[in-house]
């Protein structure tokens, strides 16, 4: 813990520190915090450049209870960066199914194989280089670089822009690139040549521990309560400053569980746009009816034993929100469908269940399989 003198330094110089000096003393009380309060996390125990990649992409619009289990998963069964560069894309999907920003994952495989055939399998120990790979941004880039590494490079995400805002009582707009690049350039000028990778971790734990997303920071546990000047002045509720975000477009959708005992139909979406190369239940724009599932999708209505509507369901991606109905349309036969691209086809059940990557989106409708 900082000791009583330097907390009395703080006090009394606090208001007049410039942004630099403000950090420069917080880096001693982050320090120590962080020593005390990290959490156990699975990524830190072994923090290898693979883990710490993997971990900070699925940590990247993704909660930490929610990455835990993806994460270990992902490192059984794709436990090297080769392993990574020649996985199957179904399995690479199937692996980050319910993770949702798929294009995320598809990255992972693009770099890997860049780090293949350019750096030997491994991530590279530079920071530039690191931010040359596909997915690979400034905040990833620092990421790696500061904790598998030992690279003082800064790693500023959301959660960091909003504890060096309100530290600084900064009232730019987090949400710009320009205001980003700011605050990374002042926190390199700023960090330890020693553990960048604790200071940077320490001040991305404070985001998500003390001076939370959500809700009231918890400034009694923090340890830069007494340099904070957004805490000092009772400003936490204004900064950060974040412009609103433009309305995510609605879109209407019926979606199909056409199904036999033992099979349901699927499609591949297209490789290109939302949820691209993933597959999905048949739907149909706006809302439909059971019959007009049998012309879309040629399917004889002799062969329809029943008909059922589920409950509707909404889904919300980042620029779109899904308002969507379902119908369960139970057959007694296979209908004859010819294999083309984008065009329903029937698995078994347990095989969809297995193989086939079937976004979250439709997880309202998967429980009824
Ligand atoms: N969120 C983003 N990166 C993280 C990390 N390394 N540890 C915990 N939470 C995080």
């Amino acid at each position: 813990m900082t000791g009583l003198y330097d907390r009395l330094q703080v006090l009394e110089s606090g208001r007049t520190l410039g942004p630099e000096e403000r950090l420069e003393a917080a880096r001693k009380p982050l320090l120590a915090w962080y020593r005390e309060h990290a959490r156990n996390l699975p990524w830190r125990e072994n923090p290898d450049p693979y883990r710490v990649w993997i971990s900070e992409i699925m940590l990247q619009q993704t909660r930490v209870e929610a990455v835990k289990p993806y994460f270990e998963r992902f490192m059984r069964e794709l436990p090297t960066v080769r392993d990574l560069a020649q996985a199957e894309d179904d399995r690479l999907m199937k692996l980050w199914e319910g993770l949702g920003y798929y294009s995320r994952a598809r990255n992972l495989k693009k770099a890997a194989i860049v780090a293949c055939e350019q750096y030997g399998g491994c991530l590279p120990a530079d920071y530039s280089q690191l931010l040359k790979l596909p997915g690979i941004g400034s905040y990833t880039a620092g990421a790696i670089a500061s904790i598998a590494y030992g690279i003082a490079e800064p790693a500023v995400d959301g959660n960091v822009l909003r504890v060096l805002s309100r530290v600084l009582e900064s009232r730019e707009d987090v949400s710009r690139q320009a205001v980003k690049k700011e605050m990374e350039n002042l926190v390199r000028r700023v960090m330890p040549e020693k553990r960048p990778g604790d200071y940077n971790q320490a001040l991305i734990e404070i985001g998500a521990l003390v001076c939370v997303p959500n809700g009231a920071p918890r400034c009694g546990e923090c340890p830069l309560e007494s340099l904070c000047l957004a805490a000092g002045k009772g400003l936490t509720g204004e900064i950060p400053v974040k412009a609103p975000k433009k309305e995510r477009k609605k879109e209407e959708r019926t979606v199909f569980i056409i199904e036999t005992e033992d099979m349901a139909a699927i499609r591949k979406r297209p490789a290109k746009g939302l949820l691209a190369s993933l597959y999905e239940l048949p739907s149909l724009e706006g809302a439909a009816d059971g019959q007009s599932a049998l012309e879309a999708f040629e399917i004889p209505e002799k062969l329809v034993e029943s008909e059922e509507m589920l409950p509707e369901a909404k889904h919300i991606f980042s620029h779109v929100e899904w308002h969507m109905r379902g119908i369960r349309l139970r057959l007694s036969g296979l209908p004859q469908w010819e294999e083309a691209e984008g065009k329903p086809f029937f698995v078994k059940k347990e095989e969809l269940k297995e193989r086939y990557p079937l976004p979250n989106a439709f997880a309202a409708y998967r429980r009824f399989l």
